[in-house]
Order: C-alpha cells, then structure tokens, then sequence
C-alpha cells in the first residue's frame, strides 16, 4: 500500500511487508504478525505520540538495525495527560508521520484510536503502576503521569508481542520505569535506550518544542547548558550537590524559566548518591519555559 494522499487506514492488511502499512485495530495488527513470528522473524516497536522529528527517526533506525519487522505506533494516550495539560492541543499530524516513517523504512504503523485502546473506557481501564520510581521528578510534577505511560505501554508490548522495544533516552526516568516495569512483571522484551538527538544550539529535540515562539526557542538551549556547566563542576570535584542544584535553578530562573526540578542522582535508582557514593550519577532536569515544560538530561 503506497502513502501518497495523506493517512491511509487499513483494515484489511495486505501481508506484503515491501510497504510501510498503517492499521488501526489489534486484531489487524495481531493478524499481519502473525507470519512474521511463525517465520521467526525479530520483531521491533518503536512507541510514540506522533509528530514524529529527527529523534524519533533515530529510534526508527535503531530498530531497522536491531530487528527484521519494525513496527511503530502512535497513539496520544490520554491516560498519561493531567487535567491540565496539553492532551488536546498535542500536535497530531499523522500524514506528515506516515511519510517520515515509510522514508525511514518502517514496516507496519499501528495508529489506533482511543476507543481502540481503551473499549471500556479510561476509567474502567486495568492499570500498571511501578511503585516508587513513577512518584519522583517527572512523577512528582505530574501525578499519575507513569501510571498512564506503563498502563498504555504495557498494553503495546502485549498488543505487538515485540522482541526489542527502542525509547529516547530524553525522557530519562520514562526509560528507568519501562524497564523496572518489564523486570518486575517479567515481560519478555529487550529495552533499548537511544541517545537525545539535539539542534546544533545544544536544545533536546522534542514534539513540545513546537510551542516555543522564536525568542523562548532562543533561550530553550540553556537548559542543556546548565547540565554541562553543573556536571563540569561535578567532575571538577564539587560534590555540595544541593548547592551545585540551586545554582543551577537560579541560572535557570535568570535566563528566563520557571523552575520545576534540577537533580543530581544515581543513574541506577535516580535517588540522590550517599556522601562518599560512587555509583555513576546522571543529572535529570525540567523547567518550564512560556506554555511548554522542558526535560532534558546529562549522565556523568
Ligand atoms: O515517550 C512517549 O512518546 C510516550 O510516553 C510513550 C512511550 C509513547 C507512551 O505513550
């Protein structure tokens, strides 16, 4: 099936894999791979919400590396929305994600609806929480966030069955809860990070960033700077992490952010090291800068 005028919805899948095809419903899905998984084929997904830029690409090649079928989904799950925050106005541009993902040689698109996902609606929905490490950082500026993405992530992994799922290692503490998830319910699917892709001014690619006007977008890259300058003075010996933690939100808060949190961890628990700790350490960091909240992170 070729994607040439804007978004195609199969619901009767062709199984010729030489073109990307785009399903909406499990059953199509389940049924197209089928064959795949009698023929033994390794299967990748690659979850995301769409508006697809160069980082989720990265995720795309990653996969064609690391499997035979490369499945992609899309899907704007609302589970893992606030009350507050952008779930309608989250930029849905599927034809546009359609081709970036055909260039970038993926196999199946699923792109299911949310009455597709949730038949019995969100508040009837069975839910998966990973305790603790889904209640920090991200987790504590936005309740319930983790619970909504391990509730829709794990529904993805049984939906698609994959081998390999690939995640940007933007969303840092995401990629610790998937994996904690997986552990802990004995998922049999591997976990690949990818590293953050960046604009030549240092700034995370991000879908959020389409939100920025052109003199916050100015300003949006201090943040990774703000992580190189503190981790500098980390590896330059400087270990008053709370200090190093304030300077690092004032700098913030100068250049033009509202401060939300700026953490100096332990990359294997993301709690803060002991005195004399000296496991590896990553600093996480959001801030929001005009209508959009920006997270970024830097491992030591
Ligand atoms: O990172 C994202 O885009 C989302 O949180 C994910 C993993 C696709 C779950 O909705």
């Amino acid at each position: 099936m070729a994607i040439k005028s804007g978004p195609v919805l199969s619901r009767a899948p062709s199984t010729d894999l030489s073109k990307m095809q785009t399903l909406n419903t499990i059953a199509a899905l389940r049924d197209l791979l089928k064959g795949s998984r009698r023929e033994g084929k390794r299967i990748a997904l690659v979850p995301t919400m769409g508006n697809l830029h160069q980082g989720h690409i990265r995720l795309v090649e990653t996969a064609r590396r690391e499997a035979d079928i490369v499945v992609a989904s899309i899907f704007v799950n609302p589970l893992q929305f606030g009350a507050n925050e952008d779930l309608d106005s989250y930029p849905r541009t599927l034809a546009a994600d359609q081709e970036k993902l055909t260039a970038a040689g993926c196999d199946i698109l699923f792109a299911p609806g949310v009455s597709e996902v949730y038949p019995e609606g969100q508040d009837n929905q069975t839910l998966v929480e990973v305790p603790g490490l889904s209640d920090l950082h991200c987790g504590a500026s936005r309740p319930g966030h983790f619970r909504g993405v391990t509730t829709v992530v794990c529904k993805l992994f049984n939906i698609v069955q994959p081998d390999v799922a690939i995640f940007g290692l933007k969303d840092y503490q995401q990629v610790a809860v998937i994996r904690k998830m997986v552990r802990d319910l004995c998922i049999p699917v591997e976990i690949v990070g990818v590293p953050t892709e960046r604009a030549g001014s240092g700034l995370a690619l991000s879908s959020r960033n389409g939100y920025l006007s052109e003199q916050e977008l100015a300003i949006a890259p201090l943040l990774q700077q703000t992580l190189q300058q503190t981790a500098n003075a980390v590896r330059n010996g400087n270990r008053d992490f709370a200090t190093l933690e304030e300077q690092a939100q004032q700098a913030l808060e100068a250049g033009g952010f509202k401060r939300d949190y700026f953490r100096i961890l332990c990359r294997d628990t993301l709690q803060p090291p002991e005195s004399g700790d000296v496991r590896p350490l990553v600093i996480l960091a959001a801030a929001r800068l005009g209508p959009a909240r920006l997270i970024d992170n830097l491992e030591i």
